[in-house]
Parts: structure tokens; sequence; C-alpha cells
């Protein structure tokens, strides 16, 4: 599909990825309907995408509520006939064990980033069937592919949104429908500023960083060209191929660490339910980079582990083949 001529609806377009997705779009002239709470952000934006040369209109809506999807879906079948492309990109975290986290902030965590996803699916959907074609891109992580230490409400929603989409997918083959999956590695985003934090310390992306550029490239790349996941960052790709290849324990060991490690900050961080619930006032919240140092180019090493991590099982087998 080309983006000049596709209807484009982002979810969680307030700020980061979506914020970066919507922009890219408008610069190709696309067509976008960006959505999210801050509903002031989102006019901001719309007003930028048009400065841009795209078309853009701004439809706040939450997408824990299934009527807010709903009026979304519709409201932009009412504006522009059709939605050729629905990304559901919406997402909160939250940082700390799992038993230090409040049980209502890890619910509304998977509630939002779940069946954010659930709800904007099940909105869609009916428009898509008519129409008999349509691209749903689910906005995952590689924190989907395998668990991390301290996030575990964010991985197990992650997780779940793999299992959601890959039976999707499989529903709707011959539908003209696409559901295809995004696993980015750290992005340069607010998410790390605006999340809920139950640690005692300071959240921080885990290097290296990949900005929300790369992301929304990726996204152009799934509305151009479908496929069924795409990852955005070496790292993460490297990563998942590692935890694949390696034995439990040893990535189990290699994972928790470095997430428990560089995922903080030293400096000490007073409990907080971060924009789990409510959406974040802070203005410099409300724009596509967090301010953490991107380090474009700099995957090479995780490339390397992932390949060393896939030459000691390797290696073992043929070992113990040659014994036999
Ligand atoms: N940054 C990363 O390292 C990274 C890595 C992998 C995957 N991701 C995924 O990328 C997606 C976008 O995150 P981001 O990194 O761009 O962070 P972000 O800047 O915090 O963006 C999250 C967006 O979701 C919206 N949102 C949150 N709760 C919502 C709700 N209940 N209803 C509607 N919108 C809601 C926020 O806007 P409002 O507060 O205005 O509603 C904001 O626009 C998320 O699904 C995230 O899990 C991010």
């Amino acid at each position: 599909m080309n983006v000049t001529d596709a209807i484009i609806v982002i979810t969680g377009a307030s700020s980061g990825i979506g914020r970066a997705t919507a922009l890219a779009c408008a610069e190709r002239g696309g067509t976008v309907v960006v959505s999210a709470r801050r509903s002031h952000a989102l006019e901001q934006l719309a007003q930028e995408c048009s400065n841009l040369g795209g078309n853009a209109v701004a439809i706040p809506a939450d997408v824990t509520d299934p009527d807010a999807m709903d009026a979304l879906a519709s409201g932009t079948i009412e504006k522009f006939g059709r939605i050729d492309v629905w990304f559901n990109n919406a997402g909160v975290t939250v940082a700390g064990n799992f038993d230090e986290v409040p049980p209502d902030v890890y619910r509304q965590v998977i509630e939002t980033n779940l069946f954010g996803v659930i709800n904007g699916t099940r909105s869609v959907l009916p428009y898509m069937r008519e129409q008999g074609s349509g691209i749903i891109i689910n906005h995952s992580s590689v924190l989907g592919k395998f668990g991390a230490s301290q996030f575990s409400a964010y991985s197990t929603s992650k997780a779940a949104i793999i299992g959601f989409s890959e039976s999707l997918r499989q529903e709707l083959r011959g539908s003209g429908i696409n559901v295809c999956l995004l696993l980015p590695a750290a992005i340069d985003t607010p998410i790390y500023n605006q999340a809920a934090n139950f640690s005692g310390l300071g959240v921080k992306p885990v290097e290296p960083i990949y900005p929300a550029e790369l992301a929304a490239q990726e996204v152009i790349g799934l509305i151009e060209r479908p496929r069924a996941e795409v990852y955005v960052g070496n790292s993460g790709r490297a990563g998942s191929f590692a935890r694949k290849v390696t034995p439990f324990a040893a990535s189990d060991r290699a994972i928790g660490t470095t997430w428990e490690q560089d995922h903080f900050t030293p400096n000490p961080a007073d409990p907080s339910r971060g924009n789990v619930f409510e959406p974040d006032s802070n203005p410099d919240h409300a724009k596509t980079s967090g301010g953490w140092p991107v380090s474009e180019g700099s995957s090479t090493p995780y490339v390397a582990a992932g390949i060393a991590a896939a030459a000691i099982p390797a290696a073992y087998l043929l070992r113990s083949r040659s014994k036999k």
C-alpha cells in the first residue's frame, strides 16, 4: 500500500513512536487520524502533520474504553470513508519487582497494552472485513519475545499481544486483512520518563537506544509491504535469537542482570503511578524523544553476542554428535 493514499489510524500518538509515525506518514502526504488521551498534544500534532503536507485529524480516546475505540473507528469512517491501516500503538509501563507493584497498577498496564490492542482490533475489524482489505499493526516489543526482571506486567502484556496477533493472523488468512507485529528494542521516547515506578530507582532505557524515527520507518515499511513481524534495532533481534538458542539458566542470568543493572539510574525515585491511570501533564513528555542518548550503530557487540550465544550450544551439539 502506498502511504500517500492510505487512511492511517494511530493510537498513542501524543508522544514517542506514535507521534514519530504520524509525522513520517504526513511527510509522505498520508492521511492520519491521531489518537491518545492528551487532546492538546494531539491537536498540536495534527497541525504539525498538516504543515508537513499531510492530512490529519485528532480524535482523543482511551484505548481501555471499548466505546471510545468504537467512536475512533466510526469517526474515521465518517470523515474518510475507509480505514487502511490501524496501528495499535498505545502503551504504558511499570518498573518494580512483581510483589512491589500495586495490583491495580499491574492490571492497568495489561489493560492498556493488551486490551487496548484487543479493543482497537474489535472496533476496526468489521470495517476492514467489509472493505476486504486493511493492515492491523500491533505494537509488541522484544520484551514480548523474552521476559525481563522488574518488568513482568509489561512483558506479560507484550507476550500476550504476540499470541493474540498470531491467532488473529491465522483466522484472517485469505480475508485481505494483514496482521503485523512491531518488536522494538529500546527506543528513545518519553515512556521511561512517564513510567510508573516502584523499584526505588530512576528508570532509563537499556542501551543501545534507537531513535523513534527508526521505529516509524519500520511502520512505513509494514504499510508498504506487510510482514508477520519486524524488529526495530539489531540488539532486539540478536537478543531474541540468543534467547532461543541458549540454555534458560544462562540467558535468564544474562537478561536478568542486564535489566536489573542497565534499566535503572543510581538516583533514588519515589513510588509513582506515572501515566498508567492519568496522562502525564509535563509538556516535555508530549514529545517524540524522551531525551535519551541515541546510540545508533553501536549494536554490533549485541549482534556478536547473539552469534556467540548461538555458537555455544551449536558447538556442544556437534561435539556430542561426533562422540556417537
Ligand atoms: N520506547 C521503547 O523503548 C519501546 C520499546 C518497545 C515497544 N514500545 C512500545 O511502543 C509503544 C509506544 O510507546 P512509546 O515508547 O512511544 O512511549 P510514549 O511516548 O509514552 O507513548 C505512549 C503513548 O500511549 C498513549 N497512551 C497511554 N495510555 C493510553 C490510554 N489508556 N489510552 C490511549 N492512549 C494511551 C500515550 O498518550 P496519552 O498519555 O496522551 O494517552 C502516548 O501517546 C508502546 O506500546 C510501547 O510499549 C516502546
